[in-house]
């Protein structure tokens, strides 16, 4: 990749605020492999909060890759925003189950409150609402997710409390005292041996350990067992976009998927949750697609 001189007058692109030299550097960082290109829009995504049409010409010039291409990962994946989004995201869950247990009053409540509609930001670029079809909980309906933390059977009377939350940033939350949060026991789906790993805490839990293979290496991968924290520690590197396979660290069997990812296709690798249903992650790196069904 050619990194192009420029002076600092020509560094923003003038519409969209977009610094060229933003944009080079995190192109720079990133080889042109399978992965990369997805790789390169999370990074610009995190430096703007979106991706400016502009940064995706200059991806496209610079990497050789038809601006169609780059436009259809901008646009396959959910995460990518192709529009402006606020600081903080509220999405709701409109799928059947979430609907027959009230989700559209949720959302209603949601509408009001922060005086917009679904799909837009508030004028103060704090918030964005978004609605999805189903998010993978349904069991837990109505769910409501905000800047990636999830929470279940959602009322509206608590919908101002979670913004207020979201407003003075979730990481000062008691995750305990939070039912939207929980943690989760799960066990083999083919050995029943529990996953879950005492001698090792994630997110102050116990974390869920399995084995995970990756272009013909393999090594432990530890994930947080609270449903909603995407927290994780890894004996492999496993570049982003890759697809992993799981297996029991017990019985050395791979779990069987039975579905693919809504959102990026690749396997859904599912694990018992102790006490009755199935929880399922997707099985790319990057992806953050899971989901919980109780019963
Ligand atoms: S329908 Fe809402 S989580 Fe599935």
């Amino acid at each position: 990749m050619e990194q192009t001189a420029v002076s600092n007058k020509e560094n923003i692109c003038a519409e969209e605020e977009v610094d060229l030299k933003d944009i080079l550097r995190i192109l720079e960082k990133h080889n042109d492999d399978r992965g990369g290109l997805i790789a390169i829009l999370e990074e610009i995504q995190a430096e703007y909060g979106y991706l400016p049409e502009k940064s995706l010409r200059i991806a496209s010039e610079k990497t050789g890759r038809p601006l169609v291409d780059v436009y259809s990962v901008a646009t396959f994946y959910r995460s990518f925003s192709l529009k402006p989004r606020g600081r903080h995201l509220v999405c709701a869950c409109l799928g059947t189950a979430c609907h027959v247990r009230g989700a559209p009053r949720i959302v209603e409540e949601l509408k009001q409150q922060l005086g917009i509609k679904a799909g837009e930001t508030t004028p103060d670029k704090e918030f964005t609402l978004e609605t999805v079809n189903c998010l993978g909980a349904c069991a837990l309906g109505p769910v409501v997710v905000i800047d990636g933390h999830y929470f279940s059977k959602v009322r509206k009377s608590r919908i101002s409390q979670l913004l207020e939350q979201a407003r003075n940033g979730f990481g000062k939350l008691d995750i305990g005292k939070d039912k939207g949060i929980f943690p989760i026991n799960v066990n083999c789906p083919h050995c029943n041996h529990s996953l879950n790993d005492e001698t090792f805490e994630i997110d102050g839990h116990t974390s869920i350990r399995v084995t995970m293979s990756s272009d013909h290496k393999q090594g432990w991968l530890r994930l947080s067992c609270l449903y909603g924290s995407y927290n994780f520690a890894s004996e492999l590197e496993v570049s982003t976009g890759s697809v992993a396979s799981f297996l029991c660290p017990h019985c050395g069997v791979e779990f069987p998927s039975t579905s693919d990812c809504s959102v990026c296709t690749a396997p859904m690798v599912p694990m018992l949750v102790d006490g009755g249903g199935i929880v399922q992650i997707c099985s790319r790196r990057g992806c953050r697609n899971h989901m919980l069904d109780v019963v």
